[in-house]
C-alpha cells in the first residue's frame, strides 16, 4: 500500500535532519536526507562536490535525486536547503508527499551554523551572518509556498507534535 511521505523544506540549520530522523521514528517511516544520499551516491561530501564540480553539479545531483524519490512510499524526507525551491523538484515530490517548512528566527540559524561553515559551502563567506540573511530573503517567497513550523524556541519533539498535528488535520 502506498503511505505519503512527509517532506522536509527550509534554511539551512532549521532542523530538517533532527526533526526527520524523530518523526520518522515516530512514524515507523524509512528517515532519507538527500545530503547524505547525494554524497553516498557521488561519492563525495557535499563541500566536495561545490568546491570540485561546482554548485551546478550538486544542483544536477539534486535533480537526479528528486526523480529517484518521486516514486518513495512511507518515508521522511529531510531535503537540502534549496532543494524544493526548485519547482521541477517540488512537483516530483509533492505528488506523493505532506510537506511542511522549517523555520527558525535567523540569530538561532546564525548561531545552530557556526563552526559548521565547512559542511556549509554557501556559507564559506568573510560574513556568514549576512549571507544568511541575504539568502533568507532571496528564498522568502519559495518557502512561503509550503505549510510553515517554527522551530525557534521548541524542543525536538514539540517540533514533531506540531508536524503529526498538520498530518492528521489534511
Ligand atoms: C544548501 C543547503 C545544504 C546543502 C547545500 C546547499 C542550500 O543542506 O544542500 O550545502 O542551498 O541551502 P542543509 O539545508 O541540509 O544544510
Amino acid at each position: 500500500m502506498d503511505v505519503r511521505n512527509v517532506v522536509l523544506t527550509g534554511f539551512m540549520g532549521t532542523g530538517k535532519t533532527t526533526v526527520g530522523r524523530a518523526l520518522a521514528a515516530r512514524l515507523g517511516y524509512r528517515f532519507v536526507d538527500t545530503d547524505l544520499l547525494i554524497e553516498l551516491e557521488a561519492g563525495k561530501t557535499v563541500a566536495e562536490i561545490f568546491q570540485e564540480d561546482g554548485e551546478s553539479a550538486f544542483r544536477s545531483w539534486e535533480r537526479q535525486i528528486a526523480g529517484q524519490l518521486a516514486g518513495a512510499s512511507a518515508a521522511v524526507i529531510a531535503t537540502g536547503g534549496r532543494l524544493m525551491l526548485d519547482n521541477d523538484n517540488a512537483e516530483l515530490l509533492c505528488a506523493r508527499s505532506h510537506v511542511f517548512c522549517l523555520t527558525a528566527e535567523p540569530d538561532d540559524i546564525v548561531r545552530r551554523l557556526a563552526g559548521e561553515r565547512g559542511q556549509r559551502p554557501l556559507l564559506a563567506v568573510d560574513n556568514p551572518a549576512q549571507r544568511v540573511r541575504q539568502l533568507l530573503e532571496e528564498r522568502a517567497p519559495g518557502y512561503s509556498q509550503f505549510p510553515q513550523i517554527h522551530t525557534s524556541g521548541r524542543s525536538v519533539d514539540e517540533i514533531v507534535e506540531e508536524v503529526l498535528k498538520c498530518i492528521s488535520a489534511t
